[in-house]
């Protein structure tokens, strides 16, 4: 833990390989399949991207904090309003209460190992308000910009830490995760908030955007990343022929005071849970 710790402070990430097993890889991907299986598209259809801040907008995302809900990508549908490619392989994700809402991913996400690094990495009392299956669909993963998931999940003092798991081998050829060493030591640039029940994203900070010295986190199947809620990170389309999945944790610690501006809230009726 102490390496981790270490790695942590100086790169604001560090990854452990070989985290979760392929068995229980394989269960949350038959439950994930099951969720979008189950999904009737004509629902509400919502279509996620970082770039349309309008679409965030929209009820169906903001309800999503504590509901399990699909999201399409963004190039999901062709000019005429229909599927490029089966329903299957058109979601960008699922989001945003699984952990809490389902068995097959509360047994994933609950892990007295995950309890055991938030605390090493200074969480004093993690909660954990948000889990993504996020898919990264072949040939139309849509690009996720720079940012930082401090801006999604605002405490003071600053907590959030994100757990990214890769269920698939994640590479340059299918959309990995790049990252900027060390930055999380710049200022939050971007902060997403809800106003008069209006989602928009405010300017905070003009540090540009790395544009140099990123670093792909090529990883395997089953490893765990572990990130600062300020560092830098983006991933860039799917154009392979080969799927990406991911699942991720945001958990904040409950002694800070967690923004009553941030998208995701929670209340008695659903209250935001630890790893244990
Ligand atoms: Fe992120």
């Amino acid at each position: 833990m102490l390496d981790l710790r270490t790695a942590f402070d100086r790169d604001g990430y560090a990854v452990i390989p070989g985290f979760k097993s392929p068995e229980e890889i394989a269960a949350l991907r038959a439950r994930a399949e099951r969720i979008v299986r189950d999904f009737d598209p004509s629902d509400g259809a919502a279509i996620f991207t970082t770039k349309d801040q309008a679409a965030k907008s929209d009820a169906y995302f903001l309800e999503s904090g504590t509901s399990v809900r699909c999201f399409f990508e963004e190039d999901a549908f062709d000019a005429d309003g229909r599927l490029r490619q089966p329903k299957e392989l058109s979601i960008n994700k699922i989001g945003h209460a699984m952990h809490d809402l389902d068995a097959a991913f509360d047994a994933f996400s609950h892990d007295a190992r995950l309890q055991t690094i938030a605390l090493a990495l200074g969480l004093a009392r993690p909660l954990v308000y948000q889990s993504m299956y996020i898919f990264k669909q072949p040939n139309i993963g849509g690009e996720v910009r720079w940012h930082q998931d401090a801006g999604f999940f605002d405490t003071d003092p600053s907590t959030v830490t994100t757990f990214w798991f890769a269920l698939e081998d994640a590479g340059r050829s299918n959309g990995c995760l790049w990252v900027e060493p060390g930055g999380h030591r710049s200022p939050l640039r971007q902060r997403f908030v809800v106003r008069d029940g209006r989602a928009q994203m405010e300017e905070l900070d003009a540090t540009p955007w790395p544009s140099a010295g990123a670093t792909p986190l090529e990883v395997r199947a089953g490893a765990l990343v572990v990130f600062h809620g300020r560092l830098p990170h983006y991933s860039a389309p799917n154009r392979s022929a080969k799927s990406r999945h991911a699942y991720t944790l945001h958990a904040v610690d409950g002694d800070a005071a967690y923004s009553p501006l941030n998208w995701l809230q929670r209340d008695a009726r659903m209250p935001a849970r630890g790893f244990v």
